[in-house]
């Protein structure tokens, strides 16, 4: 792992250090899918580039890096995000979660199995974190709303229908689980 510090608890707050030079620089503390690291990159550095470069969690992908395809999409305290179009200083102290922290057995993912949704899979952890944050929504939105809501999500490879599929069988899959707790 390079420029970034692995330092534990999410209590340990961002601390300021003297460089080699004897310049105060403050170090960014982000939290990852339940860990936190301290990065020493610029404040305005996109999320993106750290999650792959400075934490090496190449599962979010760089497609367009302007917002406008979903392939880097991660949570921000449970919400949707483009994490090529958010900056570092900007997610401090907010609750970052990649596809690598998405449980293997979530909905989504086990759906996304079953369904065989996956072609060439580069835009797929950024479309199953799309989903999943929707699937979370309190009141729950219903398989169209959810469908509506993936309008702006691109896939190269054309997996749309199979997308469809895996959302309307991620949602029976919650009811089940629901069911069974
Ligand atoms: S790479 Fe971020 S939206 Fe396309
Ligand atoms: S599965 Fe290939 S780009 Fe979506």
């Amino acid at each position: 792992m390079q420029g970034g510090v692995f330092i534990g608890d999410w209590l340990s707050a961002a601390k300021s250090y003297e460089n080699s030079q004897g310049k105060e620089e403050i170090m960014i503390s982000l939290h990852v899918n339940g860990k936190v690291y301290q990065v020493d990159v610029s404040k305005d550095t996109p999320l993106l580039w750290v999650l792959r470069d400075t934490l090496n969690l190449k599962g979010t992908k760089y497609s367009c890096g302007i917002g406008e395809c979903g392939s880097c999409t991660v949570h921000i305290d449970g919400k949707a995000v483009r994490s090529c179009t958010i900056s570092v200083g900007e997610v401090q102290r907010k609750k970052i979660t990649t596809i690598e922290g998405l449980p293997e057995n979530h909905p989504v993912k086990k759906a996304w199995i079953k369904e065989q949704v996956v072609q060439c899979g580069y835009c797929q952890p950024g479309v199953i974190m799309q989903v999943a944050a929707l699937l979370s929504q309190k009141p729950a939105l219903n398989a169209d709303q959810i469908i509506t809501k993936m309008d702006d999500v691109i896939c190269r490879c054309g997996t749309y229908p199979r997308i469809k599929r895996g959302i309307k069988t991620a949602i029976q899959m919650t009811k089940k689980e629901v069911k069974k707790s």
